[in-house]
């Protein structure tokens, strides 16, 4: 959102900051002079609990890597030794793992969000677009990460999702090969997912960066979706939101310390707690509960579809539930943002959460009997949605008047709506 800059150097050393590397007049712009729309509610400090997250876990994550040996006879105890002779080894650890469910708990909050509110929309779609992008990232580091402990589920979840690639044809088994340094997950595969693992948080604080830069450029959306039309309808990023953002913080490190302090290994397998054994299968695999929905979709491609044969089957559903998120800019027709403006759109996109929190439970679950016909249904509303719902409403749904203004649906709270035009608010 351009406007006028109010930074005016303090001193002649600012000043002659300020002539060279202008860093303190672009902090003031962005992190404290930063219009942002006054009727932003909870959901909106989810990016900032993101933030908080990454930090954490990048700072957890450089000590942890003091005392870890990235080796497969020494890897499951250095883990062991961090939780019992470091010194606050045992929290430093339960941060880190608990951090990482946190982080994706806090992520899939804030990507529901932005597909309720419509904020991947015109003039946001590179934002949209990075976010996701940030998402794959974060599966990636999170899978590797989860290898590092070389415990009974770290060996099996990399030996059965890397071999997921070897379904690729052609390029499958010479990838396989590569990202596993051999022929089966051993010590090379190991000491790769551990460089790798140190390196894309770093990647994924960068990607954020352009995030924050994309958000910048058009400025937040709000709950009714309806552009910024004046200065009055923002308040100052400092001190408003820097306090909501804090504060919002603070709560969520409430659940976030009870799972640290009380409960730190509930999250985890209890598998994991037995050192890797490449001959000893464990009785179920089941990869961490954040990558349950997409596990579920891949074990739902249990059937051949047409020459493709059900192994790369799983493996394109699995990729294409990702890579539609690339796409839903466009697959969304409405020229209305908000979800709380249209009707029937509600509906179908509660049907998609519960849909979704379905898909997690049956990820955990055997694959087999009626569980199978289930996530067959899952996934293929999951699609459905994506691919057939939104393009379609758009087209033929009516949407509820909008308000004209911010501040007339913020005024609007203490008295009776006034039916507006819906053009005040469409994307275009
Ligand atoms: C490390 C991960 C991430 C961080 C640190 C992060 C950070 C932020 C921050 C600080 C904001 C502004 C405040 C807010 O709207 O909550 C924001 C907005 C946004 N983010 Fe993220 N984000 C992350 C991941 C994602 C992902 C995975 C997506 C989507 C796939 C995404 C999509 C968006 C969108 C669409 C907005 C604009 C929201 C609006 O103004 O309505 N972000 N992000």
């Amino acid at each position: 959102m351009a406007h006028e800059s109010s930074y005016v150097p303090g001193n002649a050393v600012e000043k002659w900051i300020d002539d060279r590397l202008p860093i303190i007049r672009w902090s003031k712009e962005h992190l404290m002079d930063y219009p942002t729309p006054k009727n932003l509610n909870y959901w909106w400090t989810f990016g900032a609990i993101l933030a908080f997250m990454l930090v954490v876990q990048i700072v957890t994550g450089i000590v942890l890597a003091m005392h870890y040996t990235p080796h497969v006879s020494l890897a499951f105890d250095s883990v062991e030794h961090i939780r019992r002779d470091v010194n606050g080894g045992r929290i430093l650890q339960a941060v880190h793992a608990v951090g990482a469910s946190m982080f994706f708990a806090a992520v899939y909050i804030h990507m529901f969000r932005g597909l309720y509110f419509g904020s991947y929309k015109a003039p946001r779609e590179i934002l949209w677009i990075l976010g996701v992008l940030i998402f794959v990232l974060m599966v990636t580091t999170a899978f590797m990460g989860y290898v590092l402990p070389w415990g009974q589920m770290s060996f099996w979840a990399a030996t059965v999702i890397t071999n997921i690639l070897g379904a690729i044809p052609v390029l499958g088994e010479p990838i396989l090969q590569l990202l596993r340094g051999g022929f089966a997950v051993d010590n090379a595969t190991l000491n790769r997912f551990f460089s790798l693992h140190y390196l894309l948080p770093f990647v994924i604080a960068a990607v954020v960066a352009l995030h924050i830069w994309a958000l910048h450029v058009p400025g937040n959306n709000n709950p009714i979706g309806v552009e910024v039309k004046n200065s009055r309808e923002t308040v100052p990023f400092h001190p408003y939101y820097t306090m909501k953002d804090l504060y919002a913080v603070v709560l969520f490190c409430i659940p976030f310390a009870w799972f640290v302090f009380f409960a730190p290994d509930l999250l985890g397998h209890p598998d994991n707690y037995i050192m890797a054994n490449s001959q000893v299968t464990p009785t179920h695999i089941v990869p961490e509960w954040y990558f349950l929905p997409f596990y579920a979709i891949l074990r739902a491609i249990d059937f051949n579809i047409f020459f493709i044969d059900s192994k790369l089957g799983g493996v394109i559903f699995f990729a294409g539930a990702i890579l539609v998120l690339f796409f839903v800019p466009w697959l969304d027709t409405s020229k209305v943002r908000s979800g709380s403006f249209r009707p029937v759109f509600k509906w179908f996109y509660w049907l998609f959460v519960i849909n979704f929190v379905m898909l997690t439970w049956l990820g955990s679950a055997p694959a087999e009997g009626i569980y199978v016909l289930i996530a067959k249904l899952c996934t293929a509303y999951y699609f459905i949605y994506f691919l057939v719902v939104l393009p379609l409403l758009g087209r033929f749904e009516k949407p509820r008047p909008l308000p004209e203004s911010i501040t007339e649906s913020v005024l609007a709270k203490h008295k009776a709506p006034v039916a507006q035009p819906a053009a005040a608010a469409t994307t275009h």
